[in-house]
């Protein structure tokens, strides 16, 4: 077996909805399963991802939070919580605005999560850590990228969402990028219905991200400009391509219990698309050979 690079990993994009929560839970358990140490953060203002998790509670009911190991009075073990799926999470309180004044008062207010949080455990203590984002401009949000430096950004069909894949790119991580290497892992759609050749909202955001950022699309949502062309011909032989992660709503259903996907139910076959997503980050990128 090589040997791992631990790797921190954002999924976010300036849009809300889209499934950054679902995928991100979902990916630090698939990860997990796959036998890493993994942390799942959730910087998300809304909680969202840690109430799926079963720390709805925890959200207003907390002796320590970030701020506190941010700004040392605690350490991280005292906001870190076993999930009992396989891997821990640092759940959102409801005070992350509180958390964001502090940081902006500090002398290097984009370094405090790096260097008090995120590089000292995956030094120390996990192979991988995932970050839920918000889907909104936030120190908390550029605090993360500048530590990860990794990001995965899922998409759901629909104008809108191809624009907020646009803003993302010009608004947030341009102007990041002229202080340091910010590398997108993979960006993956998200909510897809069964027939890619009939739906025109999904082929459109599968063709656009196919053709504007083919490196950063994995297999399972990978369709070459000639695969469109014999499906619009009627010369497909065999099965369609499977253009991303579906529309399933088992995925509500484990949320709504508290759990992640496998959990709920281990023969999803949405698993094996995060399966790939899992690969990816262990790799730190598609590929395309395998
Ligand atoms: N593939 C899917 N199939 C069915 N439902 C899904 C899928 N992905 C996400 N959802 C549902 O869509 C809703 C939004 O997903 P989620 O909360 O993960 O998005 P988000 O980008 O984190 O949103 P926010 O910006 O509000 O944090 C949730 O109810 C979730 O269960
Ligand atoms: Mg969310």
């Amino acid at each position: 077996m090589e040997e791992k690079t631990p790797r921190a990993v954002s999924v976010s994009v300036l849009k809300g909805g889209v499934g950054k929560s679902t995928i991100a839970g979902n990916l630090a358990e698939t990860l997990a399963h796959r036998g890493n140490t993994v942390l799942f953060m959730d910087l998300d203002s809304n909680g969202h991802a840690s109430a799926g998790l079963g720390f709805e509670d925890h959200y207003e009911n907390y002796e320590t939070h970030l701020g506190d190991v941010l700004f040392n009075t605690a350490n991280p073990s005292d906001v870190i919580f076993d999930t009992g799926f396989g891997f821990d999470i640092l759940p959102a309180t409801d005070n992350h605005s509180s958390i964001e004044n502090q940081i902006k008062e500090t002398e290097m207010p984009s370094l405090q999560l790096k260097n008090n949080l995120i590089d000292p455990l995956l030094n120390n203590e996990y192979d991988y850590i995932i970050v839920d984002n918000s889907g909104d401009k936030s120190t908390l949000l550029n605090n993360t990228l500048v530590a990860a430096q990794n990001i995965i950004m899922p998409l759901t069909p629909g104008e809108e969402s191809l624009h907020g894949l646009q803003r993302t790119k010009e608004d947030l991580l341009k102007p990041l990028r002229e202080y340091i290497d910010l590398n997108i892992l993979a960006i993956v759609p998200n909510r897809l219905s069964r027939r890619i050749d009939y739906h025109y909202g999904d082929r459109k955001l599968v063709e656009a991200i196919n053709r504007g950022s083919p490196s950063k699309v994995p297999n399972f949502a990978r369709i070459p400009a000639e695969d469109w062309n014999k499906m619009d011909n009627g010369d497909w032989q065999g099965k369609l391509p499977k253009p991303g992660i579906r529309e399933n709503n088992e995925f509500t259903e484990a949320y709504g219990r508290e759990k992640p996907l496998r959990e709920y139910n281990p023969n999803n076959p949405e698993l094996e698309n995060l399966e790939e997503l899992a690969q990816i980050v262990e790799r730190g990128g598609v590929n395309h050979d395998g």
